[in-house]
């Protein structure tokens, strides 16, 4: 019986010993599981995981006494694939598992329980998908962080609830369905931290809020909390940051709030709190403070001038009086600033750059006043400076033009003087300045050719004078002039030929003499010209037949001879008038060129509008609605002459000799930036459209494509294969694209012809044609078809940088396509410099990023294209004089936005009461693809699909 014993006591030992390698074997091979699983991942920790190495020298394991995998550390590690669970269960000691900032994707399953022992788990940011298992099996766990990790549907809260050891809970960012406040949460009195932003969560906060007292960051923000901030937070003093902006909140903060003196972060931005900022005055530790967006009124607490701590402070767009304390900011490195729209009184507090480090003051729209603190002028970190829209005087110091980092000057609208001193020079990062409606004077210092990141300048309605500087052409990346209403005299610089990013000129209301200088015909991208009430004299340069003008206005100055006949298609009537000098023979109102008849200009004007509507009208009765255009007169040599290579992109009906024959003038149809338009009807009565367009001198043919070179004769710009890429973009919703046509000094593009104009025509010009809301529609959902194909056919995308409605073109049917597309890219010339992107778009169109940056991708002919929706549905242009000064459609849609009411008056009359409802859908889809950020627009392929939503119902009744 003994050595049985003794037998089976040894057999027990052996057995246990059999058993504890086996576990370590086990844990070896499910370690090797893992890497295999890992296997596809780009990351080099798994080097050390080798059969032959002992497992607790893996990188990333750490074991616990008896030799188990304790912890598992493989946060950032780029693993992709999916979460082998079962393996990482299997590791029966696991207390540690942390496997954030991965690629891991695929759903995470309940197996999670069999990890019983986890402690600290972290599965935040990561791809996973579907819903997050109930794990209330693994109730000892102290940290949970599974922040931004794809999870979505219902959230088991209430898994949570016997974690009471529970210290860190990190949801935010996913997108659960909605909920109330989990209560079970409020139970968990060990928390410290809680980050519940973006969880979908709504209703009131709960006043159990304060029984977490051990809070040191609670984090609510972007949820749809509704009620009062509860009076009992006041409990939590531990609190070092408290994050509760972007939701409904009302009330004001709560009495005792003061007793948060640990407060260092505290952001309750975008609510809609009221009351004053008293409470804040005890919390002397705060470096941030954001209350941005809310209705606080009353004055700045004096206190928040002696904050040792305070770095960031957000106010804007609240009720605020009073002065600011003077002290503001003087204390630590204080880098931010933004107390806009409110308002306040009093001077600039002078020391916020007291320690070098701030990066934007941002006052804009107040009471200040006084002057611009001297301090400022020393301020080298500083990048945006905005003051506009107060009442400040005195000089601007010399030193804040000259500002190395300054990205943005405004001091618009304020009541300045003095002048702009020869320190802009330094100014290397400027891209605006905005000085308008100022008294600015003093003559514009040759030095500002030397700022040249230069995009934006406006100086409008100021009291400068004497010459424009000549090297103002030096400035490349300069988009916009405004220097309407000074005294700028002496001739407009010849130079400003060369701006060749320039869109918008206004140098109305001054006093330039001289004549307009032929350059300006060169700039490829000008879209807006106002050179009114001058003294310019001489003849209009024909050269500015060959831009693609929105607006022209040369109205009141000493101009003489005739008008080009070209230029007659993009002005309006009054771009001429009060030029005593000007004749046509088309025009009424002006003298014959050659009989010298005075006729009353402005009755003439009328009657011509009258004929020319009505024969517009009956043209458009007739179902071809072709509107032939005016015939010119001037020579044009044979195109035969030149040699020619033909490069056809689908079966040709016609022959290159066919289209080359008629490229003469009666068969002009269009002219714009991109080159002349031809209609062609070749021998088998095909219609076509023939692009045709002229190569500048710095474009040479070298071998076998052509290329663009720039001055220095050093980039080239394969011409031939951006014409390969639009090539093969096939889609009944894009213009179609029969061939090329290469020569010498310029290449012809032949399209199909679209015998109906363009959207434009449709919806604002002389032959309008009344579009009833299903067509409307049609269109909007068809140009949306056409431009997601742009974007994400299989091509990748092709960005069109200049969607706007005369590109929207329209067949016998008026169903739209696009044109134009990607033709801006070719043709932007001479500015190969990687930094100077030709901005190519047109005034009214061009999404605000262009301002800031010279970046185009996708997200900006969104922004175009939201504007042609909201042509679509009001009928208006997208810039008109009843919009406002400065105000474009985007402006008054979104002024519009207030009531019901006035949503729907916006909708044009003409589009009867049962299609509202669509078109303000689609108004909708306008307004988020008009959003400022880039980044908040919709994709074309979002469009399409909201847009196919928003279907008229009379439609949807007809078809069912
Ligand atoms: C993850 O991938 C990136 C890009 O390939 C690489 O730079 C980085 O070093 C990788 N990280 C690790 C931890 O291997
Ligand atoms: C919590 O623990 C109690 C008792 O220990 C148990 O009855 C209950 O089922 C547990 N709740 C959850 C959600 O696991
Ligand atoms: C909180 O705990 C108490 C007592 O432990 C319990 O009675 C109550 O139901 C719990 N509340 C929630 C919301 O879980
Ligand atoms: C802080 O709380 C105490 C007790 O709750 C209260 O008496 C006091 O007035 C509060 N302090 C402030 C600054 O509100």
């Amino acid at each position: 019986m003994a050595v049985a014993t003794i037998f089976r006591q040894v057999f027990h030992f052996l057995s246990f010993l059999c058993l504890l390698s086996i576990t370590f074997s086990d844990e070896l091979q499910t370690l090797l599981s893992i890497k295999t699983a890992f296997r596809d991942s780009n990351t080099r920790i798994f080097d050390s995981w080798e059969p032959n190495t002992p497992l607790c020298n893996f990188s990333g394991i750490t074991c616990d006494s008896n030799g188990f995998v304790k912890e598992i550390e493989l946060f950032n590690q780029n693993l992709t694939g999916l979460l082998p669970l079962s393996s990482f269960c299997q590791l029966k000691s696991l207390e540690s598992l942390s496997l954030g900032k991965n690629y891991l994707h695929g759903p995470v399953t309940e197996d999670l329980n069999k990890c019983f022992s986890l402690k600290y788990l972290d599965l935040g940011i990561n791809f996973f998908s579907g819903s997050f298992p109930d794990i209330s099996s693994i109730n000892g766990l102290v940290y949970f962080l599974m922040d931004r990790s794809g999870f979505s549907g219902t959230f088991s809260w209430n898994s949570l609830r016997n974690m009471t050891n529970l210290q860190v809970l990190s949801l935010w960012d996913n997108p659960f369905d909605r909920t109330q406040f989990p209560t079970v949460i409020l139970n968990l009195t060990k928390l410290n931290g809680l980050y519940l932003s973006n969880c979908s969560i709504e209703g009131n906060i709960p006043d159990e809020i304060g029984n977490l007292v051990e809070l040191t960051e609670l984090v609510l923000s972007e949820n749809y909390l509704i009620g009062e901030i509860p009076r009992t937070i006041t409990k939590l003093t531990k609190l070092c940051e408290l994050e509760l902006y972007f939701n409904e909140l009302t009330g004001e903060l709560p009495p005792g709030f003061g007793n948060l003196t640990s407060l260092e972060d505290f952001d309750a931005s975008r609510n809609h709190l009221h009351g004053n900022l008293s409470e804040i005055r005890f919390l002397n530790k705060l470096k941030s403070l954001q209350l941005f967006q809310n209705q606080f009124s009353g004055e700045v607490p004096p206190e928040l001038g002696d904050f040792k701590y305070l770095v960031d402070l957000s106010l804007y767009t609240n009720k605020l009086t009073g002065p600011l304390p003077q002290k503001l900011g003087s204390w630590a490195d204080f880098i931010f600033i933004d107390v806009s729209e409110n308002f306040f009184t009093g001077p600039i507090p002078p020391d916020m750059c007291k320690k070098g480090t701030m990066v934007a003051v941002l006052m804009l729209q107040n009471n200040f006043t006084g002057e611009i603190p001297d301090a400022y002028a020393n301020c080298m970190t500083l990048i945006r400076f905005r003051v506009g829209k107060n009442r400040l005087s005195g000089q601007v110091p010399g030193g804040i033009w000259g500002l190395p980092k300054a990205e943005l000057i405004d001091v618009a609208k304020n009541d300045l003087e003095g002048p702009i001193t020869s320190d802009i020079g330094k100014a290397k990062s400027l891209a605006q300045l905005l000085l308008a409606y100022n008294r600015l004077n003093g003559e514009l210092p040759s030095e500002i050719s030397k700022a040249s990141s230069l995009v934006s300048i406006d100086l409008s309605f100021n009291k400068f004078l004497g010459k424009i500087p000549e090297e103002i052409g030096e400035l490349k990346q300069l988009t916009s002039l405004q220097i309407q209403g000074n005294a700028f005299s002496g001739s407009i610089p010849d130079s400003l030929g060369s701006c060749h990013s320039i869109n918008d000129v206004n140098m109305a209301k001054n006093m330039l003499s001289g004549s307009i200088p032929p350059s300006l015909g060169s700039l490829p991208a000008l879209n807006f010209l106002n050179l009114s009430r001058n003294q310019l004299s001489g003849p209009i340069p024909g050269t500015l037949s060959s831009l693609r003008l929105n607006l022209l206005d040369l109205s009141e100055n000493r101009l003489t001879g005739q008008i080009p006949d070209s230029l007659l298609t993009e002005a309006n009537n009054s771009s001429f008038t009060g030029n005593l000098g000007l004749c046509n023979e088309k025009i009424r109102g002006f003298w014959q060129c050659s009989q010298q008849s005075g006729v009353s200009g402005h009755l003439w004007m009328a009657l011509f509008c009258l004929a020319f509507a009505t024969i517009a009208m009956l043209a458009s009765l007739v179902a071809f609605c072709y509107l032939k255009k005016k015939r010119q007169n001037i020579g044009e040599r044979s195109l035969k002459e030149d040699s020619w290579d033909l490069k056809p992109f689908h079966v040709l009906t016609f022959t290159m000799d066919e289209i080359l024959d008629s490229i003469k003038q009666e068969n002009l149809i269009g002219k714009g930036g991109s080159g002349n338009v031809y209609r062609v009807v070749v021998g088998n009565g095909k219609e076509l459209a023939v692009k045709h367009i002229r190569y500048t001198d710095d474009r040479r043919k070298i071998g076998s494509s052509t290329c663009i070179l720039n001055k220095r004769g050093t980039k080239c710009m394969e011409f031939e294969a951006e014409v390969q890429t639009l090539s093969s973009i096939r889609h009944v919703n894009v213009v179609k694209l029969y061939c090329s046509i290469s020569g010498e000094d310029s290449n012809l593009l032949v399209y199909e012809y679209m015998p109906c104009g363009s959207l434009w025509d449709r919806l604002h010009s002389c032959n309008e044609l009344e579009l009833d809301w299903e067509t409307r529609y049609d269109i909007a959902l068809g140009a949306a078809k056409g431009l997601e194909y742009l974007h994400h056919g299989c091509d990748g995308p092709v960005i069109h940088r200049d969607v706007k409605s005369s590109n929207i073109l329209l067949d016998e049917e008026l169903k739209p396509r696009i044109a134009d597309f990607g033709l801006a890219k070719i043709v932007q010339a001479n500015s190969m410099k990687e930094s100077t992107q030709i901005i190519a778009g047109t005034h009214g169109y061009i999404a605000p990023e262009y301002a800031y940056t010279n970046k185009v991708n996708e997200k900006s002919d969104l922004y175009s294209f939201g504007v042609v929706l909201m042509e679509l549905v009001t009928g208006k242009r997208p810039i008109e004089l009843e919009f406002g000064e400065d105000k474009n459609i985007v402006d008054w849609v979104s002024g519009n936005l207030k009531t019901k009411e006035s949503v729907v008056r916006m909708v044009d009359p003409a589009i009867p009461e049962v299609y509202r409802e669509s078109a303000i859908k689609v108004l909708k889809i306008a307004i988020l693809c008009t959003a400022r950020l880039p980044t908040l627009r919709p994709t074309m392929r979002n469009v399409v699909q909201m847009v196919e939503e928003a279907q008229p119902r009379e439609l949807v009744r007809v078809i069912e």
